[in-house]
């Protein structure tokens, strides 16, 4: 094969930059691609647009050292990556837009021995429109290597779990999969697993499903305690020491851009068959509005006994303890739909300083003026607080 110089890295965001970075730092050539003016002169200032342990020192060495350029258009490369954004729209249906007219954009920059790899969690057969879109730019795809390759990083985590985490690569040829693997080889200490492209893109899916089923079972499990009058978190605790047990924790729902998005992907195409995957996200979003009845109906019980309007602490409204992620937040919906319904809410977020709907307050300052103190995301600084509360919906207490 010959010699891999230069990548195209197309999507610069908590995915493209970080592959771009590192790829730069490991002597490739990488020409970094963006549609945001603002993104390609931060990058090309040796700076980042995005938070992430280590990446600026990454971003930084790889401008410094030349290997690493952005810019708003493609270049001619050995090897594409496209990493760009995959979401839904409103009613759930795949978003694969972004996907498509990054495909356009490179296909003139196609020569015959490239590779192109598909990063973004994509539903199945997105590789393979992958291909129809390039064959429809007139690229005779039959000289070229088409893949998917799923990202699976946590944030947080991820210059470090791009090399280590084992990878999955699905070729639209075994000639694909093979040149897509030796690639990725040259810079993963993992275990890179070949695969089919439909394989590897429901692979991606599976793995964020599972989770949300797991969350599910355990959301269920939190709402039948309450009932029955059964502490969950011990329950749970007590269930795991089962050797071959592993329940997930129950929270206010489930968010972020992963877990609460692409098992829709699987429903979508999948139907009446997908029941469990399906009733697993309705479960997550059921428990969200579970909680918002329990925190109402705990409102309006103080209003009748004291005459006063209550004032309600909502603790956290990040999807997850510990990040300033509010993307797909059941924490940020919940604190919305309080407000809505006319509750004076003290939105407390320690991870943000502002935010355009509400106004953050001190975790303490919320606890002394709140009549109600309600925990929606057990961020570290909420599990030092003294103060009895009913309404714990993410284990502060446990
Ligand atoms: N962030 C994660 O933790 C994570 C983990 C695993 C998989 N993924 C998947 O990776 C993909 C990318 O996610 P992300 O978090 O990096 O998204 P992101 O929004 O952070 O970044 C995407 C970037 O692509 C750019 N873009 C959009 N259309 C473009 C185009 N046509 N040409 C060039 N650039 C374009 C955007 O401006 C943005 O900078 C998604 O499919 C996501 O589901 C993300």
């Amino acid at each position: 094969m010959n010699k891999i110089q230069k990548i195209c890295v197309v999507g610069l965001g908590y995915i493209g930059l970080p592959t771009a970075a590192l790829l730069a730092n490991r002597g490739y050539e990488v020409h970094g691609v963006d549609v945001v003016e603002s993104t390609v002169n931060t990058i090309n200032a040796g700076k980042i647009h995005i938070v992430e342990p280590e990446l600026d020192t990454f971003v930084k060495s790889a401008v410094n050292s030349g290997n690493l350029k952005a810019s708003l258009k493609p270049d001619f490369a050995d090897v594409f990556i496209i990493a760009v954004p995959t979401p839904f729209h409103d009613d759930y249906v795949p978003n694969i837009d972004y996907v498509v007219s990054a495909t356009k954009a490179i296909a003139s920059f196609i020569k015959p021995e490239n590779i192109v790899i598909l990063e973004s969690t994509s539903p199945v057969g997105t590789t393979e429109l992958l291909e129809t879109t390039l064959k429809n730019e007139n690229i005779d795809t039959s000289k070229i290597y088409i893949a998917h390759c799923p990202e699976r990083v946590l944030p947080g985590k991820i210059m470090k779990e791009l090399v280590e985490n084992d990878r999955i690569v699905g070729g639209l040829t075994t000639k694909a999969t093979e040149k897509t693997v030796e690639f990725y080889e040259t810079f993963v200490s993992g275990a890179v697993l070949s695969t089919d492209a439909r394989t590897a893109e429901m692979a991606k899916l599976t793995e964020n499903s599972f989770r949300d089923t797991n969350i599910a079972f355990a959301n269920e499990l939190s709402m039948l305690c309450d009932k029955f009058d059964i502490n969950v978190w011990e329950l749970i605790s007590l269930a795991n020491r089962h050797p071959r047990v592993n329940i997930l924790q129950p929270g206010a729902g489930v968010g972020g851009h992963c877990i609460a998005v692409d098992p829709w992907f699987i429903v979508h195409a999948g139907g009446e068959t997908a029941k469990m995957i399906r009733t697993a996200r309705e479960v997550n979003n059921y428990k969200t509005e579970w909680v918002i009845e329990k925190i109402k109906n705990a409102a309006l019980k103080f209003e009748n006994e004291n005459g006063k309007k209550v004032k309600v602490a909502c603790m956290g409204l990040a999807f997850k303890p510990d990040i300033d992620d509010l993307r797909e937040s059941p924490a940020l919906y919940i604190a919305r739909r309080l407000k809505a319904d006319g509750l004076e809410i003290l939105a407390v977020e320690p991870n943000i300083e502002s935010h355009k709907e509400f106004e953050i307050v001190d975790y303490k300052e919320a606890i002394e003026k709140a009549d109600i103190v309600t925990f929606l995301v057990a961020h570290k600084e909420f599990k030092t607080i003294k103060v009895k509360s009913d309404l714990d919906f993410c284990g502060i207490y446990k």
